[in-house]
């Protein structure tokens, strides 16, 4: 079937990535982020505007998973980025929600001219709380901000929905690079904060060892950070 085949070819790439991103050992903490949100939304331009600062406006739907590597410094520390960058469509909900494992940060996204995306912000939510952990950060993202006059979800609504579901929020633009690093390093700090909370709270964590979440066939025990 075309769809399936597909599927093994975005995993192969992905394997191959992976081999060579486990090679590069520099960095003091390892995030794993997802970024998750309906088909079209803009999560693939989102990824490619932060790590490549680049945009196209032709849409090419995400078939599986797919990952890009940052580097970035916070607080004095290399702070190595895995980002996951999931399909919308339904049909491989299967395949994303196995990578929710280990995720450390999610970005949820909705796509301000799509209303739809919008309502479909809880059942994603379900989704994380199913599927991941309890100490995943997740930032609320309505994207695409700079389409104005095709605007169905105002700011104050997304502000509202964050508020209810206790998530920080962003209005973006992958398009014209509004927001998207300060969505990551937001997203950074606070995984931070809160693995320092953990540190103070659990004393059987020690300081120095690093985290090292992974993909879902190569899950580890993580540990503790005091960026
Ligand atoms: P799936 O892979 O199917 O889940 O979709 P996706 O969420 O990855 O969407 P993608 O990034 O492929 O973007 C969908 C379409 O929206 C593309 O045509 C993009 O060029 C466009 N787009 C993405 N972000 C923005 C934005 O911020 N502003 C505008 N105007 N268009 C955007
Ligand atoms: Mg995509």
């Amino acid at each position: 079937m075309r769809h399936e085949a597909g599927v093994q070819m975005a995993s192969a790439s992905v394997d191959n990535k992976w081999q060579k991103d486990a090679a590069d050992q520099n960095f003091d903490y390892m995030f794993k982020l997802l970024i998750i949100g309906n088909s079209s939304v803009g999560k693939t331009s989102f990824l490619f505007r932060y790590a490549d600062d680049s945009f196209t406006s032709a849409f090419v739907s995400t078939v599986g998973i797919d990952f890009k590597v940052k580097t970035v410094f916070r607080q004095d520390k290399r702070v190595k980025l895995q980002i996951w960058d999931t399909a919308g469509q339904e049909r491989y909900r299967t395949i994303t929600t196995a990578y929710y494992r280990g995720a450390m940060g999610f970005i949820l996204m909705y796509d301000v001219t799509n209303e739809e995306s919008f309502n479909s912000v809880q059942d994603w939510c379900t989704q994380i709380k199913t599927y991941s952990w309890d100490n995943a950060q997740v930032i609320l993202v309505g994207n695409k901000c700079d389409m104005e006059d095709e605007r169905v979800i105002s700011t104050d609504k997304g502000k509202q929905l964050a508020d209810q579901l206790g998530l920080e929020f962003f209005e973006t633009s992958a398009k014209e690079n509004i927001n998207v690093k300060q969505t990551f390093e937001r997203l950074v700090d606070i995984i931070c904060d809160k693995m320092s909370e953990t540190i103070d709270t659990d004393q059987t964590l020690r300081p120095s060892t690093t985290i090292t979440p992974t993909d879902p066939g190569q899950q580890q025990a993580s540990s503790s950070c005091s960026c």
